[in-house]
C-alpha cells in the first residue's frame, strides 16, 4: 500500500476556516469541530473524504442537517453540496490511553499534542494532508490552569480558554496544551518594533531550568532577523517541555512543543552537550516558523524542503555561536556516522523520496542532514549573495505557499540563471557519491584528477554523475599555502583541473569544509597525512587528516596486527601540546577516534568480513598506547582545563571541559580511576560529574558512584536517562546484555517513555560489540523488546529497527540470527504498519 510521489493530486476540497472546540477529559474527550469547506477549482475529482483515525463519531452535520456518513477506519465520506457548506461532528476521543503519542495524548497529567505528520486525523475528521491550509479558532475547556493553543490568545475566564491564529496553517501545525504548569517569560521586541511575549511552560520543579533556552530563543529571534531578514509575526511564542516525546520537538505555529531533554538545562543537571543541542533545537523548531510554516509542504515526500533547509539554517546559527570549524566536524561527523550508513544499506532513500508507506519512517538522517548539505552545496555553488536574493525571492513569492522542491530550484534558477537540473539529482538519486583523486605535476603544471562514481541502491540500478562543489588548496612542501581555497565543480564522470607556475609539486588539501557529502578516496600516504594534520590552513581538513590516520591505524592494527604507527601518536601528541588551538578544536583531533561501525563498513568494502569483538579490542589497545604516548602531557593539559569560578555553558568553557575530559580518559587508563573518582567527588557540574563516571565504569569500577548518582538524582528523569544510558554503553561487549536485562527490571524503567526506553535499548544498539556478540543474544534482545514496545509505541519501535541495517556486512552466522530476529518482529501478529514497513525493507534487499 505505498503512495507516489506521482500520483499526487489536489486536494478535492479546500477549508476557509476551522472552529475546535476541546472538552478535555482524561478517557472521554470530546471535540467538536466546524469547517467551512469549498470546492478546489484546481481539482477533478469531487469526492468529499476526511481522515479520522481512532474517532469515535458522535454525530455530524451538514449545514445544520444531520447526516450519516460512511465510517471506515481510515476516514469518512459523505455527500456533499455542490458549492460552499459547513462541516460539523462531534468526536471522542481517549487522549490517557494514547501510548503511541500521536495525536492528543497526556504526559504527567498534563494534554498536549504531535500532529506532524499524520496525527490530526486522531483528534478529529479533517482533511489531514498539508495543502490545505486554514484559519483556526481553538476553544479549550478544562479545569487545568493552563490552556494553550496556536495563534493570539483572544478570551479567557474559569474553566476555558480561546484562542485564534490568523495565519492559514495545515492540520500538522495544529497544538494545544493543558496543564498545571509553571511559565518563565520574557519579551522580545522585533526589529520592526513589535512586542512579543516569550513562555516557555515547564511542570512545577523544572521551572528553574528554563532560563537558557529562553536565551537561545531570543538569540535565534535576533539572528534570523539579522542574517535571513525573518521577523516573528504573532504577538505571543510560547514553548511547552513535555517528558514522553517521541521527536525532538516540534514546530507548532506559537506553541513549539518540546521533548523536554532539548529545553531543561541546570549546569547541575545537563551537560555542555545537552546545553548545545538545547540551542540548537530551539533555534531549529523558531526558524521553521518561515521555513516551514509561512512556507509549508505540498505533501510529505517535500519534507526535505522545510527540513533539510531549517536544519541548515540552524547550522549557520550553531556556527555563529559557538565555532564554525568545530560545529562543521560535529556535523560531518553525525553525517556519517547516520547518514552514510543509511546510504550504504537496505534503508537507502533519495532526500526527497518517491514512495512511501508509512511517512514517519522517513524522518531520517538523509531527510534532514542530508538535505541540509544539499543547501550548503547550493550556497557554494551560487554564492553567498546569490545565495541570500534567493532565499528572498523564495520567502516573497511563496509566503503562505505549500510548495514544492520544483519550486524551491526555480528561485535559484530564476535569480542566477543556472541551469538546476543536474544539481536536482541531488534530491532525487540516493546513494553517497565516491570520488577518487589522481594527481601528477610536469613543467609546473599540476593536475588534479576527480572521478565520481554512485553506487546502487534499492530501487536506483544506474546512476548519474551529480554537481558537486569540492573545495579544494594547495599547500608547498615546507607548508606555506599556495593556492588558497578555490571551488572546483565536478559534474562529469571524470574530470581533469590544473594549476599553473608551481615549483615544485604541491600537497593538495581536497574537499576542504567538507564542501560535500560525499566520500574521498585518496591514497595518501601517512607522512602526507601527518604534514597536512601539522599544516592544513583549513581546520576542517586538519582535522580530517588526523581522523584519515587514526583511521588508516586502526584498519592496519585489525588487519595486519601491527603496533600503532608512531608518526600517528606523534601528530597527536603535538596537536595536545598546541596552546594555539582551540581546546575544542584540540578535543575533536585527539578524542574523536573512527566509529567501531565505521571500521566494520570499510573492512566490508575491503571484502572482509569485519570481528565487532575484535575491532572493539583494537580500540581498546590503540586507547591504551595513546594514553601510554600522552602521559607526559595529559596531567598538563587536565590542570590547565579546568575552568575556574562558576559554571558557564558557553562555547570556549565547553571546549575546555570536552578536552580536559579527554585527557581525564586517557588518564584512567592508565591510574585505575584515581583522578575520575577525585573529579567525581568535587565536580559541580554535570559534564564533570557524568564524564567521571562514565571513565570509572569503563574501568570496570564506579560501582560506589554509580550507586551515589542514583541516590542524588533519582527524581530528576533527564539525569536518570544519563545513569541508565552510561552503563549500557560502557558495559564490555560480553556484559552489555546482562545490563540491558538487569536495567529493564529497574523500577525506574519504563518503556512507555521514548527518551528512557532510547537510553537503555538505544544505548545497546550503540554498544557495537556487545549487540553484535556472536551467539545472536543482542539482536534477540533488541528484537525482544521491540516486538514489546510496537503495540505501544510504533513510531519509536520502527525507529529503533535501524540497528540491524548493517546486517548485511557480517557473517553468514551472524547474518542468521539478525535476519532470524528480524523474521519474528514480522511475524508479530500485533505488528504495526510503522515497523512491518520497516522490516520488509529491511529483508528485501536479501
Ligand atoms: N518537524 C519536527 C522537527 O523537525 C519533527 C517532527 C517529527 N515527527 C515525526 N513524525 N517523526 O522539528
Ligand atoms: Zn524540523
Amino acid at each position: 500500500q505505498p503512495i507516489y510521489l506521482k500520483d499526487y493530486t489536489p486536494p478535492a476540497y479546500l477549508v476557509d476556516d476551522v472552529h475546535l472546540t476541546f472538552q478535555l477529559s482524561p478517557n472521554t474527550t470530546r471535540v467538536i469541530s466546524r469547517v467551512r469547506f469549498c470546492k478546489n477549482p484546481d481539482a477533478a475529482s469531487a469526492e468529499f473524504f476526511l481522515h479520522g483515525e481512532d474517532l469515535r463519531l458522535m454525530w455530524a452535520k451538514i449545514d445544520g442537517v444531520s447526516i450519516a456518513p460512511d465510517v471506515t477506519e481510515k476516514g469518512l465520506t459523505c455527500d456533499v453540496p455542490a458549492n460552499a457548506f459547513t462541516w460539523e461532528a462531534e468526536v471522542e476521543i481517549d487522549p490517557a490511553n494514547n501510548t503511541a503519542l500521536e495525536g492528543l495524548y497526556m504526559s504527567n497529567g498534563m494534554y498536549c499534542t504531535q500532529c506532524e505528520a499524520e496525527g490530526f486525523r486522531k483528534i478529529t475528521y479533517f482533511p489531514d494532508r498539508p495543502d490545505v491550509m486554514a484559519v483556526y479558532t481553538v476553544r479549550i475547556e478544562s479545569d487545568l490552569p493552563v490552556l494553550l493553543s496556536n495563534g493570539n490568545p483572544t478570551v479567557s475566564g474559569a474553566g476555558f480558554a480561546e484562542w485564534h491564529d490568523p495565519w492559514p496553517k495545515p492540520s500538522y501545525l495544529f497544538a494545544l496544551v493543558a496543564g498545571d504548569l509553571i511559565p518563565t517569560s520574557d519579551q522580545f521586541t522585533t526589529a520592526s518594533g513589535k512586542d512579543v511575549a516569550l513562555n516557555i511552560y515547564a511542570r512545577k520543579g523544572d521551572e528553574t531550568k528554563c532560563a537558557y533556552a529562553l536565551d537561545a530563543l531570543k538569540r535565534s529571534m535576533t539572528w534570523d532577523e539579522n542574517v535571513y531578514g525573518r521577523e516573528y509575526d504573532l504577538d505571543i511564542f510560547n514553548i511547552v517541555a513535555v517528558d514522553d516525546f517521541n521527536a525532538g520537538a516540534m514546530e507548532n505555529k506559537g506553541l513549539n512543543i518540546f521533548n523536554s531533554a532539548y529545553v531543561l538545562a541546570s549546569p547541575e543537571t545537563a551537560t555542555d552537550a545537552n546545553f548545545e543541542s538545547i540551542e540548537a533545537v530551539i533555534a531549529h523548531e523558531y526558524f521553521h516558523n518561515w521555513t516551514g510554516n509561512r512556507i509549508t509542504c505540498r505533501d510529505w515526500f517535500q519534507l526535505c524542503l522545510k527540513e533539510g533547509l531549517t536544519v541548515f539554517r540552524d547550522q549557520q546559527f550553531t556556527g555563529d555561536m559557538r565555532s564554525k570549524a568545530v560545529k562543521r566536524i560535529d556535523d560531518a561527523v553525525a553525517l556519517r556516522a547516520y547518514q552514510f550508513r543509511e546510504d550504504n544499506g537496505p534503508l537507502a532513500h533519495p532526500v526527497r523520496p518517491e514512495s512511501f508507506v508509512e511517512i514517519n519512517n522517513f524522518y531520517t538522517a538523509t531527510v534532514y542532514e542530508k538535505g541540509a548539505e544539499v543547501i550548503g552545496m547550493l550556497k557554494r555553488l551560487v554564492g553567498d549573495e546569490k545565495y541570500a536574493e534567493a532565499l528572498d525571492l523564495y520567502f516573497t513569492r511563496h509566503d503562505g505557499d505549500a510548495a514544492t522542491i520544483e519550486d524551491w530550484l526555480a528561485v535559484f534558477e530564476d535569480v542566477t540563471g543556472r541551469d538546476m537540473t543536474q544539481f536536482k539529482r541531488w534530491y532525487t538519486q540516493a546513494g553517497t557519491p565516491r570520488i577518487t583523486v589522481t594527481d601528477s605535476f610536469e613543467n609546473g603544471t599540476y593536475t588534479l584528477k576527480l572521478t565520481q562514481e554512485t553506487r546502487p541502491t534499492p530501487g536506483q540500478p544506474d546512476k548519474k554523475p551529480q554537481v558537486i562543489p569540492v573545495a579544494i588548496g594547495l599547500l608547498a612542501p615546507d607548508g606555506t599555502e599556495v593556492v588558497p581555497t578555490t571551488m572546483l565543480e565536478l559534474t562529469e564522470d571524470a574530470q581533469s583541473f590544473t594549476f599553473e607556475g608551481l615549483t615544485e609539486k604541491p600537497v593538495p588539501s581536497i574537499l576542504r569544509d567538507f564542501s560535500a557529502p560525499v566520500i574521498i578516496n585518496h591514497d595518501q600516504d601517512t607522512k602526507t597525512r601527518a604534514f597536512l594534520l601539522a599544516h592544513d590552513t583549513d581546520p576542517f581538513n586538519r582535522w580530517e587528516a588526523g581522523h584519515a590516520l587514526a583511521t588508516e591505524v586502526v584498519m592496519r592494527m585489525v588487519t595486519d596486527d601491527v603496533a600503532p604507527d608512531p608518526a600517528f601518536l606523534d601528530g597527536l601528541a603535538a596537536v595536545m601540546r598546541d596552546d594555539n588551538l582551540d581546546p575544542a578544536f584540540r578535543a575533536r583531533i585527539v578524542g574523536e577516534m573512527p566509529r567501531q561501525d565505521d571500521i566494520a563498513q570499510r573492512l566490508f568494502e575491503q571484502g572482509r568480513t569485519p570481528d565487532p569483538m575484535a575491532i572493539y579490542r583494537t580500540f581498546e589497545t590503540l586507547k591504551v598506547q595513546i594514553a601510554l604516548h600522552l602521559q607526559d602531557i595529559t596531567p598538563r593539559i587536565y590542570a590547565a582545563m579546568q575552568v575556574p569560578g562558576s559554571y558557564s555553558p558557553a562555547a570556549d568553557a565547553a571546549g575546555k571541559r570536552s578536552l580536559g575530559n579527554i585527557a581525564l580518559s586517557l588518564m584512567s587508563r592508565l591510574d585505575g580511576g584515581k583522578q575520575a573518582a577525585q573529579q567525581y567527588a568535587t565536580a559541580d557540574n554535570m559534564t564533570q560529574q557524568l564524564a567521571a563516571l562514565s571513565a570509572l565504569l569503563k574501568q570496570g569500577g564506579g560501582a560506589d558512584q554509580r550507586a551515589d548518582f542514583f541516590q542524588q538524582w533519582r527524581h530528576e528523569k533527564l539525569v536518570m536517562d544519563k545513569w541508565f544510558a552510561v552503563q549500557v554503553g560502557t558495559a564490555a561487549p560480553e556484559d552489555a546484555a546482562a545490563t540491558v536485562k538487569s536495567l529493564t527490571k529497574h523500577p525506574l524503567f519504563d518503556m512507555r517513555n521514548p527518551n528512557r526506553f532510547r537510553a537503555v535499548l538505544g544505548a545497546f544498539s550503540g554498544n557495537a560489540a556487545g549487540f553484535h556478540m556472536a551467539d545472536g543474544s543482542g539482536y534477540n534482545l533488541l528484537a525482544d523488546w521491540l516486538i514489546k514496545l510496537d503495540p505501544v509505541n510504533p513510531q519509536t519501535a520502527a525507529r529503533m529497527t535501524t540497528a540491524f541495517d548493517s546486517w548485511k556486512r557480517y557473517d553468514a552466522n551472524r547474518q542468521a540470527h539478525m535476519v532470524a530476529a528480524l523474521q519474528r518482529i514480522l511475524k508479530n501478529p500485533e505488528i504495526s504498519g510503522d515497523v512491518a514497513e520497516m522490516i520488509t525493507r529491511l529483508l528485501d534487499s536479501a
